[in-house]
């Protein structure tokens, strides 16, 4: 046996490419390269990957590639849909125990929104069943955290965000921004979120249904909070009673972030949540 020569095809094509990338100028990207390389090779010959599986991988990256645009990315759906997504997010915003769990923030945020007083309402057409949430924002000690800004955005009472359908809702509908008070309360008042399907018409839902995997996300509110002092939280609450609950397609749920809407007056829902803000390391960019 000669010492040295990899001794399976998907080694020594890993040996071969990692060797041919000695003097590349790139030095970070020739060693991801390299791992990458050896990973799929390693798994093309685990799985005994075939020409017409070959063919078939091409074909859908191809028709992924075609049906994205400047407006619609199906590379970004794919990797959402894989947990890539929620997975990177989770790696990069990494909190110490306790702490609220950051998640992805979706692609209808807008950095516009509305300024809105403590108790003010987000829904401009009035449209949905009342919800008011009572939000406390806290740091790791338990200790409020004043003067935090809480930015809030939600699809309607038909599961649609404002900026999907401008003509609709009113511009700035189920979105604003908030200040926590001394005690690091705010009340926000808006309508009850519904859920709804990512985009499924394309390659990325196809390969959905052949799975048996749904489109639907859980009903939730999205949440972007900011302090000075603090790691910016971009995080989801989610509706308890939402059957969709245990599929996210988002990858987004955390039992952390799963809340009750509990009945009030008259078809209107309440609801309190603590969010728990971590303390920013020294040097920390909010990116
Ligand atoms: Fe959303």
């Amino acid at each position: 046996m000669n010492v040295g020569i990899p001794q399976t095809p998907s080694r020594r094509i890993a040996k071969q490419f990692e060797d041919r990338l000695r003097s590349a100028p790139d030095r970070h990207l020739a060693a991801r390269m390299s791992r990458l390389v050896s990973a799929i090779a390693k798994l093309v010959e685990e799985e005994r990957v075939d020409r017409a599986d070959l063919r078939a991988l091409i074909r859908f990256a191809t028709e992924v590639g075609h049906a994205s645009d400047a407006r619609r990315s199906e590379w970004v759906l794919l990797a959402d849909t894989l947990g890539i997504t929620s997975l990177v997010e989770q790696q990069v915003t990494r909190r110490p125990p306790g702490a609220t769990p950051n998640t992805i923030a979706g692609p209808f945020y807008r950095t516009e929104a509305p300024a809105r007083r403590d108790g003010e309402s987000i829904s401009i057409d009035g449209i949905g069943e009342p919800l008011v949430l009572t939000l406390q924002i806290s740091d790791l000690d338990g200790d409020p955290v004043a003067d935090a800004l809480i930015e809030v955005w939600q699809a309607n009472a038909d599961g649609v965000y404002e900026n999907q359908a401008p003509d609709l809702q009113p511009d700035g509908n189920l979105r604003g921004r908030f200040r926590s008070g001394d005690d690091g309360r705010v009340i926000v008042r808006t309508v009850r979120p519904k859920g709804y399907a990512i985009p499924s018409d394309g390659p990325v839902g196809e390969l959905m249904k052949r799975l048996g995997l749904s489109p639907n996300r859980p009903a939730h509110l999205h949440f972007r909070i900011s302090a000075a002092g603090f790691e910016t939280l971009t995080t989801h609450l989610f509706d308890s009673e939402d059957p969709a609950l245990d599929a996210d397609p988002l990858f987004a749920v955390d039992p952390a972030l799963v809340i009750r809407f509990d009945p009030c007056g008259a078809g209107g829902y309440e609801t309190s949540h603590r969010f728990i803000l971590a303390r920013a390391h020294p040097g920390y960019e909010d990116t």
